[in-house]
């Protein structure tokens, strides 16, 4: 039986954290440490691919986490996610880092992401996952991104075995 689609939004997710001193890096002057933000990023992606599938997720791979700018301690990070493109087992998801200094209320987006997951099963293999409905311009336009990304691992796969 073919499974029913989902929409991109119907995997949104966000992650929320007041960062803290410990959380900070060793810089003369600190931010926060980069692993907090992936850290955060993977688990936020992964609750994504997880509403997506209705079902366990694993990380495949980290395609892109880039660092716009530094996130400082006392601001609070939010995070957005959701599934831009999905093969047969696999996921990518897109993740944006928003961080806001609540004195001021300046809000930044500090880090564009995208990650791959793949569902399993209850066997704990790789299983099918429903089919992606895109709906809007801004899904089409990250579908492609996606598409991209996804062919150049896959070559990249046939050459590395
Ligand atoms: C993710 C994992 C289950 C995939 O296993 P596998 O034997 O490669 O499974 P498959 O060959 O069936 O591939 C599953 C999907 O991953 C994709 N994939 C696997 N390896 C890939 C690679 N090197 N490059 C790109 N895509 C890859 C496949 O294309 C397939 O997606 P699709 O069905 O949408 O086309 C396995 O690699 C694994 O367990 N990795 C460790 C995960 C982990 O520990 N994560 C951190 C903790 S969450």
């Amino acid at each position: 039986m073919r499974m029913k689609g989902k929409s991109p939004c119907e995997s949104n997710a966000i992650l929320a954290d007041l960062m803290m001193p410990s959380q900070a890096n060793g810089l003369r002057a600190p931010s926060i440490f980069g692993g907090v933000v992936m850290s955060m990023v993977d688990k936020c992606a992964a609750l994504s691919a997880m509403k997506h599938c209705s079902g366990q997720a694993t990380t495949l791979s980290v395609e892109r986490i880039l660092f716009k700018e530094p996130i400082m301690v006392g601001e609070l990070v939010e995070i957005r996610s959701h599934v831009a493109h999905v093969g047969r087992t696999s996921m990518s998801v897109v993740a944006d880092v928003y961080a806001e200094d609540l004195r001021t209320g300046n809000r930044r987006h500090t880090n564009a992401c995208w990650l791959t997951f793949v569902h399993l099963g209850d066997d704990g293999k790789p299983a099918p996952v429903p089919p992606l409905l895109l709906e809007t311009e801004e899904d089409h336009r990250l579908h492609k991104v996606a598409a991209v990304m996804r062919e150049r691992q896959l070559a990249e796969r046939q050459t590395k075995r």
